[in-house]
Protein backbone atom coordinates (compact mmCIF):
# COMPACT_ATOMS: atom_id res chain seq x y z
CA UNK A 1 0.00 0.00 0.00
CA UNK A 2 1.53 3.24 -0.82
CA UNK A 3 2.31 6.40 1.71
CA UNK A 4 0.06 9.35 0.80
CA UNK A 5 1.39 12.35 2.35
CA UNK A 6 -0.17 15.13 2.60
CA UNK A 7 0.86 19.26 2.25
CA UNK A 8 4.01 17.88 0.74
CA UNK A 9 6.72 20.60 -0.38
CA UNK A 10 7.80 19.94 -4.17
CA UNK A 11 10.82 22.20 -4.03
CA UNK A 12 12.66 19.05 -4.57
CA UNK A 13 11.25 17.60 -7.11
CA UNK A 14 10.84 20.09 -10.06
CA UNK A 15 13.70 21.42 -11.37
CA UNK A 16 12.86 24.56 -11.57
CA UNK A 17 13.20 24.30 -7.40
CA UNK A 18 9.63 26.16 -6.64
CA UNK A 19 8.40 25.31 -3.37
CA UNK A 20 4.85 24.95 -4.40
CA UNK A 21 2.85 22.25 -2.11
CA UNK A 22 1.10 19.16 -2.82
CA UNK A 23 -2.06 18.71 -1.25
CA UNK A 24 -0.96 14.82 -1.06
CA UNK A 25 1.83 13.53 -2.47
CA UNK A 26 3.06 9.70 -2.72
CA UNK A 27 6.16 8.60 -4.48
CA UNK A 28 6.10 4.85 -6.39
CA UNK A 29 8.82 2.33 -6.75
CA UNK A 30 6.76 -0.48 -7.94
CA UNK A 31 4.39 0.62 -11.09
CA UNK A 32 2.31 -2.64 -9.14
CA UNK A 33 1.03 0.46 -6.66
CA UNK A 34 0.02 2.70 -9.22
CA UNK A 35 -3.74 1.24 -9.54
CA UNK A 36 -3.99 1.85 -5.65
CA UNK A 37 -3.12 5.33 -6.12
CA UNK A 38 -4.58 6.19 -8.97
CA UNK A 39 -8.17 4.66 -7.38
CA UNK A 40 -7.25 6.79 -4.01
CA UNK A 41 -7.49 9.78 -5.70
CA UNK A 42 -10.11 8.59 -7.99
CA UNK A 43 -12.31 8.41 -4.14
CA UNK A 44 -11.41 11.24 -3.50
CA UNK A 45 -12.21 13.46 -6.64
CA UNK A 46 -8.85 14.93 -6.89
CA UNK A 47 -7.20 15.33 -9.63
CA UNK A 48 -3.92 13.95 -10.59
CA UNK A 49 -0.75 14.83 -11.28
CA UNK A 50 2.13 12.56 -12.94
CA UNK A 51 5.96 13.55 -11.70
CA UNK A 52 9.16 12.02 -13.12
CA UNK A 53 12.20 14.52 -13.12
CA UNK A 54 10.16 17.54 -13.21
CA UNK A 55 12.27 19.24 -15.21
CA UNK A 56 9.72 20.03 -17.65
CA UNK A 57 6.70 21.73 -15.33
CA UNK A 58 6.71 25.29 -13.55
CA UNK A 59 4.29 24.93 -10.83
CA UNK A 60 2.07 27.97 -10.74
CA UNK A 61 1.07 27.55 -6.96
CA UNK A 62 0.26 24.45 -4.86
CA UNK A 63 -0.99 21.36 -5.94
CA UNK A 64 -4.63 20.64 -5.52
CA UNK A 65 -4.61 16.92 -5.60
CA UNK A 66 -2.39 13.83 -5.60
CA UNK A 67 0.92 14.01 -6.99
CA UNK A 68 2.40 10.89 -7.84
CA UNK A 69 6.37 10.78 -7.93
CA UNK A 70 7.13 7.60 -10.41
CA UNK A 71 10.34 6.16 -9.25
CA UNK A 72 10.02 2.69 -10.88
CA UNK A 73 12.96 1.07 -12.67
CA UNK A 74 13.69 -1.39 -15.06
CA UNK A 75 14.72 -1.67 -19.04
CA UNK A 76 14.58 -5.07 -20.97
CA UNK A 77 14.85 -5.88 -24.39
CA UNK A 78 11.72 -7.06 -25.67
CA UNK A 79 12.66 -8.22 -29.46
CA UNK A 80 15.92 -7.90 -31.28
CA UNK A 81 16.96 -8.51 -35.13
CA UNK A 82 19.96 -8.57 -36.81
CA UNK A 83 19.56 -4.64 -37.14
CA UNK A 84 17.33 -3.62 -34.60
CA UNK A 85 16.84 -4.25 -30.44
CA UNK A 86 13.25 -3.12 -28.83
CA UNK A 87 14.59 -2.01 -25.09
CA UNK A 88 11.08 -1.51 -22.68
CA UNK A 89 12.16 1.05 -20.22
CA UNK A 90 10.15 1.76 -16.93
CA UNK A 91 8.99 5.58 -16.67
CA UNK A 92 11.16 6.47 -13.59
CA UNK A 93 14.25 5.49 -15.64
CA UNK A 94 15.92 8.63 -15.67
CA UNK A 95 17.09 9.69 -19.56
CA UNK A 96 20.81 10.50 -19.57
CA UNK A 97 21.20 7.22 -17.70
CA UNK A 98 19.79 5.32 -20.40
CA UNK A 99 21.42 6.84 -22.80
CA UNK A 100 25.05 6.34 -21.24
CA UNK A 101 23.63 2.16 -21.11
CA UNK A 102 22.52 2.04 -24.61
CA UNK A 103 26.12 3.60 -25.41
CA UNK A 104 27.86 1.31 -23.27
CA UNK A 105 25.41 -1.90 -24.66
CA UNK A 106 26.09 -0.73 -28.28
CA UNK A 107 22.56 -0.38 -29.40
CA UNK A 108 22.20 3.24 -30.83
CA UNK A 109 19.90 5.80 -31.81
CA UNK A 110 20.10 8.07 -28.45
CA UNK A 111 23.50 9.96 -28.76
CA UNK A 112 21.95 13.36 -29.83
CA UNK A 113 20.02 13.41 -26.88
CA UNK A 114 22.62 12.87 -24.29
CA UNK A 115 22.37 14.67 -21.39
CA UNK A 116 18.74 15.70 -21.37
CA UNK A 117 17.97 16.46 -17.71
CA UNK A 118 14.20 14.22 -17.05
CA UNK A 119 13.00 10.42 -16.66
CA UNK A 120 12.04 8.43 -19.24
CA UNK A 121 8.37 8.31 -19.11
CA UNK A 122 8.37 12.18 -19.93
CA UNK A 123 10.45 11.80 -22.86
CA UNK A 124 7.39 11.22 -25.39
CA UNK A 125 5.10 13.98 -23.36
CA UNK A 126 7.63 16.68 -25.21
CA UNK A 127 8.56 14.67 -27.48
CA UNK A 128 12.37 15.69 -26.29
CA UNK A 129 14.66 16.91 -29.23
CA UNK A 130 18.48 17.92 -29.53
CA UNK A 131 20.88 18.42 -32.18
CA UNK A 132 18.75 16.90 -35.08
CA UNK A 133 17.07 14.45 -33.09
CA UNK A 134 13.23 14.00 -31.90
CA UNK A 135 12.71 10.66 -29.35
CA UNK A 136 9.88 10.18 -32.04
CA UNK A 137 13.02 8.66 -34.63
CA UNK A 138 14.10 5.93 -31.88
CA UNK A 139 9.75 5.18 -30.32
CA UNK A 140 7.78 2.41 -30.62
CA UNK A 141 5.56 2.21 -28.16
CA UNK A 142 4.16 3.23 -24.69
CA UNK A 143 2.15 1.80 -22.17
CA UNK A 144 0.32 3.62 -19.88
CA UNK A 145 -3.00 4.21 -17.46
CA UNK A 146 -6.01 5.64 -17.65
CA UNK A 147 -6.50 7.58 -14.89
CA UNK A 148 -10.59 7.75 -14.67
CA UNK A 149 -10.91 4.28 -15.32
CA UNK A 150 -7.40 2.66 -13.90
CA UNK A 151 -7.28 0.59 -17.79
CA UNK A 152 -3.81 -0.34 -19.45
CA UNK A 153 -3.23 0.79 -22.76
CA UNK A 154 -0.68 0.58 -25.35
CA UNK A 155 -0.15 3.69 -27.84
CA UNK A 156 1.79 3.08 -31.14
CA UNK A 157 3.96 6.46 -32.38
CA UNK A 158 1.05 7.62 -34.62
CA UNK A 159 -1.48 7.14 -31.78
CA UNK A 160 0.95 9.77 -30.07
CA UNK A 161 0.85 12.31 -32.25
CA UNK A 162 3.82 13.62 -32.14
CA UNK A 163 5.02 17.11 -33.23
CA UNK A 164 7.72 19.75 -32.59
CA UNK A 165 8.12 19.73 -28.75
CA UNK A 166 4.18 18.36 -28.70
CA UNK A 167 2.55 15.08 -28.78
CA UNK A 168 -0.82 14.48 -28.11
CA UNK A 169 -0.12 13.75 -24.04
CA UNK A 170 0.25 17.94 -23.96
CA UNK A 171 -2.73 18.13 -26.23
CA UNK A 172 -6.49 16.30 -26.41
CA UNK A 173 -5.21 13.67 -24.02
CA UNK A 174 -3.74 15.95 -21.36
CA UNK A 175 -3.95 14.86 -17.66
CA UNK A 176 -5.80 11.58 -19.04
CA UNK A 177 -2.88 9.02 -18.88
CA UNK A 178 0.10 8.16 -17.02
CA UNK A 179 2.83 6.81 -19.19
CA UNK A 180 4.20 3.56 -17.04
CA UNK A 181 6.98 2.27 -19.71
CA UNK A 182 8.16 3.09 -22.92
CA UNK A 183 9.48 1.10 -25.94
CA UNK A 184 12.50 2.35 -28.23
CA UNK A 185 13.53 0.92 -30.90
CA UNK A 186 17.32 0.86 -31.04
CA UNK A 187 19.86 0.35 -33.52
CA UNK A 188 22.76 -2.44 -34.02
CA UNK A 189 24.55 -0.23 -36.66
CA UNK A 190 25.38 3.41 -36.01
CA UNK A 191 23.65 5.81 -38.56
CA UNK A 192 25.13 8.89 -36.73
CA UNK A 193 23.04 12.56 -37.06
CA UNK A 194 25.34 15.71 -37.64
CA UNK A 195 22.90 18.00 -39.81
CA UNK A 196 22.89 19.98 -36.35
CA UNK A 197 25.64 23.06 -37.19
CA UNK A 198 27.05 23.30 -33.82
CA UNK A 199 27.56 19.45 -33.32
CA UNK A 200 29.71 19.58 -37.32
CA UNK A 201 31.44 22.18 -36.03
CA UNK A 202 32.51 20.01 -32.56
CA UNK A 203 32.94 17.41 -34.33
CA UNK A 204 35.23 18.83 -37.23
CA UNK A 205 38.67 17.17 -35.54
CA UNK A 206 37.98 14.16 -36.74
CA UNK A 207 37.48 12.83 -40.56
CA UNK A 208 33.62 11.64 -40.77
CA UNK A 209 34.25 7.59 -41.14
CA UNK A 210 36.10 7.53 -38.00
CA UNK A 211 33.53 9.28 -36.10
CA UNK A 212 31.70 6.63 -33.28
CA UNK A 213 28.04 7.46 -31.40
CA UNK A 214 30.01 7.98 -28.73
CA UNK A 215 32.05 10.78 -30.48
CA UNK A 216 28.44 12.48 -30.84
CA UNK A 217 27.27 11.55 -27.16
CA UNK A 218 30.35 13.37 -26.03
CA UNK A 219 30.45 16.43 -28.03
CA UNK A 220 26.52 16.68 -27.65
CA UNK A 221 27.33 16.85 -23.79
CA UNK A 222 30.11 19.00 -23.74
CA UNK A 223 28.03 22.14 -26.40
CA UNK A 224 25.30 21.29 -23.85
CA UNK A 225 27.36 22.06 -20.70
CA UNK A 226 29.09 25.08 -22.36
CA UNK A 227 25.56 26.94 -23.01
CA UNK A 228 22.80 25.25 -20.65
CA UNK A 229 22.91 25.98 -17.00
CA UNK A 230 22.86 22.40 -14.83
CA UNK A 231 19.48 22.20 -12.89
CA UNK A 232 21.13 20.67 -9.82
CA UNK A 233 23.66 24.29 -9.34
CA UNK A 234 20.70 26.55 -11.30
CA UNK A 235 17.41 25.74 -11.40
CA UNK A 236 15.32 25.80 -15.15
CA UNK A 237 13.76 23.44 -17.05
CA UNK A 238 15.58 24.27 -20.31
CA UNK A 239 14.08 26.11 -23.18
CA UNK A 240 11.48 28.16 -21.67
CA UNK A 241 9.80 28.75 -25.26
CA UNK A 242 9.18 26.89 -27.91
CA UNK A 243 11.18 28.17 -31.23
CA UNK A 244 8.34 30.11 -33.47
CA UNK A 245 7.47 28.64 -36.75
CA UNK A 246 6.30 31.16 -39.06
CA UNK A 247 5.05 31.31 -42.60
CA UNK A 248 8.00 32.25 -45.00
CA UNK A 249 5.88 35.68 -46.08
CA UNK A 250 6.24 37.05 -42.15
CA UNK A 251 10.16 35.35 -42.00
CA UNK A 252 11.21 37.76 -45.11
CA UNK A 253 9.56 40.96 -43.70
CA UNK A 254 11.20 39.99 -40.72
CA UNK A 255 14.26 39.36 -42.17
CA UNK A 256 14.52 42.77 -44.08
CA UNK A 257 14.66 44.56 -40.82
CA UNK A 258 16.59 42.01 -38.99
CA UNK A 259 19.39 40.93 -41.40
CA UNK A 260 21.02 38.84 -38.69
CA UNK A 261 17.86 36.51 -37.97
CA UNK A 262 18.61 32.98 -36.83
CA UNK A 263 16.05 30.56 -38.68
CA UNK A 264 15.68 26.95 -40.14
CA UNK A 265 13.50 25.48 -42.85
CA UNK A 266 10.59 23.64 -41.79
CA UNK A 267 9.09 23.27 -45.27
CA UNK A 268 8.39 24.63 -48.49
CA UNK A 269 6.02 27.20 -46.98
CA UNK A 270 7.44 27.66 -43.14
CA UNK A 271 10.39 28.67 -40.97
CA UNK A 272 11.14 27.84 -37.71
CA UNK A 273 13.43 31.31 -36.06
CA UNK A 274 15.86 30.56 -33.34
CA UNK A 275 13.38 32.47 -30.21
CA UNK A 276 16.95 32.55 -27.71
CA UNK A 277 18.13 34.67 -30.67
CA UNK A 278 14.98 36.45 -30.55
CA UNK A 279 14.94 37.25 -26.77
CA UNK A 280 18.81 38.29 -26.45
CA UNK A 281 18.09 40.70 -29.31
CA UNK A 282 15.15 42.00 -27.22
CA UNK A 283 17.76 42.79 -24.70
CA UNK A 284 16.97 40.44 -22.06
CA UNK A 285 20.02 38.09 -21.83
CA UNK A 286 21.18 37.87 -17.87
CA UNK A 287 18.28 40.31 -17.32
CA UNK A 288 17.47 39.72 -13.50
CA UNK A 289 13.79 40.19 -11.68
CA UNK A 290 14.24 39.53 -8.18
CA UNK A 291 14.41 35.72 -7.68
CA UNK A 292 14.27 34.58 -11.29
CA UNK A 293 16.48 35.63 -14.29
CA UNK A 294 17.51 34.65 -17.85
CA UNK A 295 20.24 32.72 -18.38
CA UNK A 296 23.61 34.69 -19.29
CA UNK A 297 24.69 32.02 -22.23
CA UNK A 298 21.21 30.91 -23.46
CA UNK A 299 18.54 33.70 -23.49
CA UNK A 300 15.70 30.61 -24.15
CA UNK A 301 16.79 29.53 -20.35
CA UNK A 302 14.91 31.59 -17.50
CA UNK A 303 16.28 30.23 -14.32
CA UNK A 304 15.42 30.61 -10.53
CA UNK A 305 18.30 31.17 -8.49
CA UNK A 306 16.50 32.76 -5.68
CA UNK A 307 14.41 29.51 -5.97
CA UNK A 308 11.12 32.38 -6.32
CA UNK A 309 7.37 31.00 -6.91
CA UNK A 310 6.07 29.72 -10.69
CA UNK A 311 3.83 32.92 -10.55
CA UNK A 312 7.53 34.88 -10.12
CA UNK A 313 8.61 33.06 -13.42
CA UNK A 314 5.15 33.19 -15.56
CA UNK A 315 5.37 36.87 -14.49
CA UNK A 316 9.07 37.17 -16.26
CA UNK A 317 7.92 34.82 -19.02
CA UNK A 318 4.83 37.01 -19.78
CA UNK A 319 7.16 40.14 -20.15
CA UNK A 320 9.33 38.34 -22.60
CA UNK A 321 6.22 37.33 -24.41
CA UNK A 322 4.85 40.74 -24.74
CA UNK A 323 8.38 42.33 -25.91
CA UNK A 324 9.00 39.49 -28.33
CA UNK A 325 5.34 40.44 -29.65
CA UNK A 326 5.82 44.28 -29.71
CA UNK A 327 9.42 44.07 -31.06
CA UNK A 328 8.96 41.03 -33.64
CA UNK A 329 4.75 40.25 -33.78
CA UNK A 330 5.55 37.12 -33.32
CA UNK A 331 3.63 35.18 -30.13
CA UNK A 332 6.53 32.59 -28.07
CA UNK A 333 4.71 29.85 -27.01
CA UNK A 334 5.70 28.48 -23.62
CA UNK A 335 7.73 24.83 -23.88
CA UNK A 336 7.16 23.61 -20.12
CA UNK A 337 3.55 22.18 -18.94
CA UNK A 338 2.16 24.73 -16.36
CA UNK A 339 0.07 23.86 -13.16
CA UNK A 340 -2.33 23.72 -11.58
N1 LIG B 1 21.06 32.04 -29.89
C1 LIG B 1 21.35 33.36 -29.66
N2 LIG B 1 21.24 33.84 -28.39
C2 LIG B 1 20.86 33.05 -27.36
C3 LIG B 1 20.55 31.70 -27.60
C4 LIG B 1 20.66 31.21 -28.88
O1 LIG B 1 21.70 34.11 -30.58
O2 LIG B 1 20.82 33.56 -26.25
C5 LIG B 1 21.24 31.49 -31.23
C6 LIG B 1 22.43 30.53 -31.26
O3 LIG B 1 23.64 31.20 -31.50
C7 LIG B 1 22.07 29.60 -32.41
C8 LIG B 1 20.55 29.58 -32.38
O4 LIG B 1 20.14 30.71 -31.62
O5 LIG B 1 22.50 30.12 -33.63
C9 LIG B 1 20.01 28.30 -31.77
O6 LIG B 1 20.54 28.14 -30.46
P1 LIG B 1 20.85 26.69 -29.84
O7 LIG B 1 21.66 25.88 -30.78
O8 LIG B 1 21.38 26.91 -28.48
O9 LIG B 1 19.45 25.99 -29.81
P2 LIG B 1 17.98 26.51 -29.43
O10 LIG B 1 17.19 26.62 -30.71
O11 LIG B 1 18.06 27.70 -28.57
C10 LIG B 1 16.95 24.13 -29.29
C11 LIG B 1 16.15 23.34 -28.31
C12 LIG B 1 17.04 22.81 -27.20
C13 LIG B 1 18.11 21.93 -27.83
C14 LIG B 1 18.89 22.73 -28.86
C15 LIG B 1 19.82 21.86 -29.65
C16 LIG B 1 13.89 24.20 -28.38
C17 LIG B 1 12.84 24.97 -27.69
N3 LIG B 1 15.08 24.12 -27.77
O12 LIG B 1 17.44 25.28 -28.60
O13 LIG B 1 16.25 22.01 -26.35
O14 LIG B 1 19.00 21.43 -26.84
O15 LIG B 1 17.99 23.33 -29.83
O16 LIG B 1 19.07 21.03 -30.50
O17 LIG B 1 13.66 23.67 -29.46
C18 LIG B 1 14.88 22.03 -24.39
O18 LIG B 1 13.95 21.70 -25.11
O19 LIG B 1 14.74 22.22 -23.16
C19 LIG B 1 16.19 22.26 -25.00
C20 LIG B 1 17.24 22.68 -24.29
Amino acid sequence: MPDFLTDVNLEGYNTLAVPARARYFTSLDDERELATAVAFAREKGLPVLALGGGSNIVLRGDYPGLVIHLNWRGREVVNETREHVWLKVAAGENWHQLVEYCLQQEYWGLENLSLIPGSVGAAPIQNIGAYGVELKEVFAELEAMEIQSGQRVRFNRDQCGFGYRDSAFKNGLRDRYIITSVTLKLNRLPHLKLSYPALREALADKPIADLTPVDVSRAVCSIRQAKLPDPKEIPNVGSFFKNPVVDVKTFLRLQLDHPGLISYPVDALQVKLAAGWLIERAGWKGFVQGNVAVHDQQALVLINPGRGYGHEVLRLAQRIQDSIASEFGIRLEAEPRIYP
